[in-house]
C-alpha cells in the first residue's frame, strides 16, 4: 500500500483539487492507497474541510497537528502514522504533479529513494522567477558537498517516496524544509535513489509560505551536520588554537619572569604546548576511541608529528617566499594551514588510530 503524505498550512484554496487528482491517478493506476494530510492548524481550518469533505471516503484522514509548527514535523509525523511499506509526499497546494507517482512508485520497489525532480531531464521549474530558480540552485550547490556518495540533481525537492522500512531505521530529528535532505545525510550509507522527472505547476490559490526564516532555518542544518560529522577535527583545531595561546604565555613568563634567553625559552614554549596538545587530544579530542598504543608511544608519535607540521610550514614559507612574489604573512598561513592539515591526517590515522 501506498501512504501519500500531505503536509499543509493554509491550503483550502487549493487541497481537494490535489487530492482529488491523487485518487484519480491512483485509481486509475489500480493501487491501493491512504492520503494523510498533516496540517499544523490552520487559521483557515483546512483540516475542518478535509475532514468534512472527505468523510464518507475511508482512505483520506487528516491530522490536525496542535503541537510544534513545521513542514517537516508534520512530514515526519505523517510518516510515523502511515500504514503503507510505501511512503510519498507532496505539497497540498498541487505544485507537484500527481500523474508520475505510478512511476515512482515502480521505481521505489527497486530502489530506496526515489525523487521528483525539476533538474534532470524532462522536468523543469515552470514559471519561476530568476530569483526563485537563482535561490534554489544556490541551495542545491550548498548541500553537495555533504552529501557524499548520495548525490542527487534535485536535494530540494519537496515530491519523493520511500520505503517504510528505511524511514523506521531513521532518527530523524529536523526543522524547518528540507526534510528529504535531512534523510539522505541521516542515511550513513549508499542509497539507491531514482530522480524522476516532473514540471513544477504554477500556484493556483494561496501563497508560498517560503520566506527567509526557511533560509535561514536551512542554512542552521548544515552547520550543525557540518559540525556533527567533523567533531574530531574542529576539536584538534580548537586545540591548536588554544596551544597557540599557551605557548606565547610560556614564552612571555620564560623571557620576562624567569629570564631565560629568547631561543631557550622558544623551545620551552614549544615543547610546553606540545604536551598541552597532546593531553587535551588525548583526553578530548580522541577520547572516543579505544586505543591499544601506550600513552608513551602516541606522546613521542605525536612530538615526532608536531615537528613534521613544522618542518613543512617552514618549507612553504622558504618556498613561496623564494620562488614566487607572495608576501610571506600569507606563505606564513598557506604553510600553517597546510602543517595543520598534515598534522591532522597522521594524528587522526597514526597516532591515535583506533583499534
Ligand atoms: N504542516 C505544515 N506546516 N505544512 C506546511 C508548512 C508548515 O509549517 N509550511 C508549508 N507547508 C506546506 C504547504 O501548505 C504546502 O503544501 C507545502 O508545505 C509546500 O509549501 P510552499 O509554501 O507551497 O512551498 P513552495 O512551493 O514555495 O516550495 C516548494 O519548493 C521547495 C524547493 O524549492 C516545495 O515543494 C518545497 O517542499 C520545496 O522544498
Ligand atoms: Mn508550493
Amino acid at each position: 500500500m501506498l501512504s501519500i503524505i500531505l503536509p499543509s498550512y493554509n491550503e483550502r484554496e487549493s487541497i481537494c483539487r490535489t487530492i482529488d487528482e491523487i485518487i484519480f491517478v491512483l485509481n486509475k493506476a489500480k493501487l491501493s492507497f491512504e492520503i494523510i494530510v498533516c496540517d499544523d492548524n490552520s487559521p483557515d481550518e483546512t483540516w475542518k474541510l478535509i475532514k468534512d469533505t472527505y468523510s464518507s471516503e475511508k482512505n483520506v484522514r487528516v491530522i490536525r497537528r496542535m503541537s510544534e509548527k513545521g513542514l517537516s514535523q508534520a512530514v515526519i509525523e505523517g510518516f510515523s502514522k502511515a500504514k503503507g511499506d510505501y511512503l510519498f509526499v507532496l505539497d497540498a497546494d498541487g505544485q507537484h504533479d500527481p500523474s508520475i507517482i505510478p512511476k515512482m512508485f515502480l521505481e521505489l520497489k527497486k530502489n530506496d529513494l526515489v525523487v521528483g525532480s525539476r533538474y534532470v531531464s524532462g522536468g523543469g521549474v515552470g514559471s519561476w522567477s530568476k530569483t526563485r530558480i537563482f535561490v534554489s540552485r544556490c541551495a542545491s550547490y550548498l548541500a553537495y558537498p555533504f552529501m557524499g556518495k548520495n548525490k542527487i540533481n534535485d536535494p530540494m525537492a519537496g515530491f519523493f517516496g520511500l520505503k517504510k522500512s528505511l524511514f523506521n531505521k531513521l532518527n530523524l530529528d529536523v526543522k524547518g524544509y528540507k526534510i528529504l535532505l535531512a534523510i539522505i545525510l541521516a542515511s550513513k550509507r549508499k542509497l539507491k535513489i531514482k530522480e524522476v522527472p516532473y514540471v513544477f505547476r504554477t500556484r493556483t490559490a494561496g501563497e508560498s509560505k517560503l520566506g527567509f526564516k526557511v533560509i535561514f532555518e536551512y542554512i542552521l542544518m548544515l552547520m550543525k551536520f557540518f559540525i556533527s560529522s567533523n567533531k574530531e577535527l574542529l576539536t584538534f583545531a580548537i586545540v591548536g588554537f588554544l596551544g597557540t595561546i599557551v605557548n606565547l604565555l610560556v614564552m612571555f613568563l620564560s623571557v620576562d619572569i624567569v629570564h631565560l634567553p629568547v631561543l631557550l625559552s622558544s623551545a620551552i614554549a614549544v615543547e610546553v604546548s606540545i604536551i598541552h596538545n597532546f593531553l587535551l587530544n588525548n583526553f578530548w579530542t580522541f577520547t572516543k576511541r579505544s586505543i591499544s598504543s601506550s600513552l608513551f608511544s602516541r606522546f613521542l608519535r605525536f612530538n615526532f608529528i608536531s615537528l613534521i607540521s613544522l618542518l613543512i610550514t617552514l618549507v612553504v614559507v622558504w618556498l613561496f617566499t623564494t620562488y614566487t612574489s607572495m608576501w610571506y604573512l600569507i606563505a606564513q598561513a598557506v604553510g600553517i594551514l597546510l602543517g595543520f592539515v598534515i598534522n591532522f591526517l597522521f594524528n587522526s590515522r597514526w597516532v591515535f588510530k583506533s583499534e
